[in-house]
């Protein structure tokens, strides 16, 4: 990586719910990531720093944090698009329990996908042939619309809702249990709409839209959340929705 030159100024929230920004200099380089700056700090400054990545290649959804007041994945992030002045400010994600420093838990977060039904339940077995989905079928385009996401809680961070309302289930877990609606192959549609139907479900969101312009997969979590509300109406008012 060739060196750019010039130094950033970079204050990084260390602690627990409790805690103090401190400040690193760190040099700036060429094609520099946000997660190259916090690695660069805990490798050559300060090895207590905590911070979580795996994959930096944008596909385990491990790695994001709030920059600049922003939620954002840091290893697909460049410092050139966020610190024009050459100044970070790097935080945990909002909305979630810090464990330390720049490490949320994601245990909240993955238990909404739970209440939700975000799992797929089908009728197969590994012994028989596997079900076909025609590509071009309406569902299957909806469920394709929001099936690349990685679980990186960025939308959850973002959303003004979950920060009011500890219990809203959240973009994510509803994004997931849309995706599942539509898959043709799921029998479990009757008790995943009444989990998402209630005071803390779909019905909670109030369309703001941060999370779909956060995404960092460009999934629309808001439009799977207004599928989500039709659909569970439609089921209220046929009678249809099951026990949770
Ligand atoms: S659209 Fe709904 S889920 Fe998305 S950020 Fe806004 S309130 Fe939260
Ligand atoms: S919907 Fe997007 S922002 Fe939300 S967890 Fe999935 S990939 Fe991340
Ligand atoms: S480290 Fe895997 S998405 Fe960033």
């Amino acid at each position: 990586m060739a060196a750019a030159g010039g130094t950033l100024k970079v204050s990084v929230w260390r602690g627990v719910e409790t805690g103090r920004f401190q400040d690193y200099e760190v040099p700036r380089r060429e094609s520099q990531t946000v997660l190259d700056v916090v690695t660069h700090i805990q490798r050559a400054i300060d090895p207590t720093l905590a911070y979580r990545f795996a994959c930096r290649v944008g596909m385990c959804g491990s790695c994001a944090m709030n920059v600049n007041g922003r939620a954002r994945w840091t290893c697909r992030t460049h410092v050139d698009k966020v610190a024009a002045d050459g100044r970070l400010e790097i935080a945990p994600l909002s909305n979630l329990p810090v464990v330390r420093d720049l490490v949320t838990d994601m245990v909240p977060f993955f238990d909404k996908w739970a209440k939700a039904h975000g799992r797929f339940e089908g009728t197969r077995t590994r012994r028989d042939d596997f079900e076909r989905v025609p590509p071009s079928s309406p569902a299957r385009r909806q469920a394709d619309a929001g099936i690349e996401c990685i679980g990186c809680g960025v939308c959850y961070s973002a959303c003004d809702v979950v920060s009011w309302n500890p219990a809203y289930l959240g973009p994510a877990a509803l994004n997931r249990a849309w995706t599942l609606v539509n898959d043709a192959r799921d029998t479990a549609n009757r008790a995943r709409l009444a989990a998402v139907a209630g005071d803390a479900g779909c019905h909670a969101c109030h369309t703001h839209m941060s999370c779909s312009e956060r995404c960092p997969k460009q999934i629309a979590p808001t439009a799977a959340i207004a599928g989500l509300k039709r659909a569970a109406m439609a089921a209220a008012l046929r009678g249809d929705l099951g026990d949770e």
